[in-house]
């Protein structure tokens, strides 16, 4: 192997530099957070890419955003509405401080009120966040009508370092991984409130991941966790797949020489903000379709069509029909469409609406 161009060597200065500024930016205090989100809209420019959506995967479950194809139906089932949605994580294999902050960051990011409306503009659209992307999930409710939580917490973390169930997992032993977490004290059975998220290092290889699947979720079976308790699962793609689960911060080869090439992510980990948005997709599923029997489309509930799918591969207006949509690029190029707390940036993935019937995200322009 021939050593790195210089280019090389700035480029990882650069970032190691963006990585200190962020790591400073999330200590910062609440009222700087505001000013953050401020400065951070002012050098903010709308782009439109031009890139397809990344539809490798499910190219049976496109659906472009177009209403007349969807018959997202309620099955009678619970969705996640005791307030707030409790979290447990756990980390499977090598993970760093920095991406547990990342990914932490998203999701207390959704219960995280926007920052008011600028006194300049009082009368301007609300800023994009994290927390008015996840109302959309909040419209769903149940046959009581009850709303989908609109607040969340992490509850609990449990980190597998020692890789206890190997490095090649199957959709089963992914559930022995939760069995194993809930055993140790205090990574409680929350079968109440509770929802697992299981998130593999990068190099960990997990059935399906790649060709079939970025993350999924279900539930637990009490022959094997002892309880029913949703979960969800979400690999970290950076060397195993990232063209395919890192999309658009990765693109496939054909789309290399020519094309648009890859966006700038906007944290600089490409696996971890691809996952973000793969994050996004579970946890919105899994708040509208816990056990697989409440909203979703199709007559199969096998392979049911759920409200993350509808949208997978659009960020902005614009989206779907061949391109991922209009988002915000800031003067380094990175890109993004949502801001979350302490002012981080995440590009994250549409919902479908059931009161617009079509998919719809923060940054939509009308
Ligand atoms: C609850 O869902 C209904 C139906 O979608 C919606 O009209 C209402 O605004 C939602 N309430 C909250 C608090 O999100």
């Amino acid at each position: 192997m021939s050593p790195p161009p210089p280019q090389h060597l700035f480029f990882s200065f650069l970032l190691l530099l963006v990585a200190l500024v962020l790591q400073l930016s999330s200590y910062t205090s609440a009222t700087q957070e505001q000013a953050q989100v401020q400065t951070t809209l002012s050098t903010t420019e709308y782009i439109n890419p031009k890139l397809p959506p990344r539809n490798i995967i499910t190219p049976s479950k496109k659906f472009e955003g177009s209403s007349n194809l969807v018959n997202l139906r309620y099955h009678m089932g619970p969705v996640l509405s005791s307030a707030p949605i409790k979290i447990y994580l756990v980390w499977y294999g090598h993970w760093s401080n920095s991406q547990k902050l990342l990914i932490k960051d998203f999701l207390l990011s959704i219960s995280t009120p926007p920052p008011p409306p600028s006194k300049h503009k009082p009368n301007s659209k609300p800023t994009s966040t994290v927390s008015q992307w996840w109302r959309t999930v909040s419209l769903y409710t149940d046959q009581t009508g009850a709303n989908v939580s609109s607040t969340l917490l992490v509850a609990g973390e449990y980190a597998d370092t020692a890789y206890s169930h190997g490095k090649q997992l199957t959709r089963l032993s992914i559930q022995q991984v939760i069995a194993t977490a809930v055993k140790s004290a205090p990574f409680p059975v929350d079968h109440k409130n509770g929802i697992y998220l299981v998130l593999t290092a990068d190099d960990v290889a997990v059935q399906d991941f790649c060709r079939a699947v970025c993350g999924f979720h279900y539930f637990t079976f009490p022959s094997m966790v002892g309880y029913t308790l949703p979960y969800a699962w979400i690999g970290n793609s950076a060397k195993q797949c990232p063209e395919v689960c890192a999309y658009p911060f990765a693109v496939p080869g054909y789309m290399g020489g020519g094309g648009p090439g890859a966006l700038k992510s906007p944290n600089g980990d490409v696996g971890v903000d691809g996952m973000i948005s793969v994050i996004g997709h579970e946890l919105a599923e899994l708040s509208t379709n816990p056990l697989v029997n409440a909203w979703y489309a199709g007559e199969d509930p096998t392979a049911p069509t759920e409200i993350g799918d509808l949208c997978e591969g659009t960020y902005g207006t614009g989206g779907g029909g061949g391109y991922i949509g209009q988002v915000m690029s800031d003067r380094q190029g990175k890109t993004f469409n949502m801001i979350g707390r302490s002012g981080r940036r995440f590009m994250v993935q549409w919902i479908w609406s059931p009161v617009l019937k079509a998919c719809f995200g923060p940054n939509a322009l009308d």
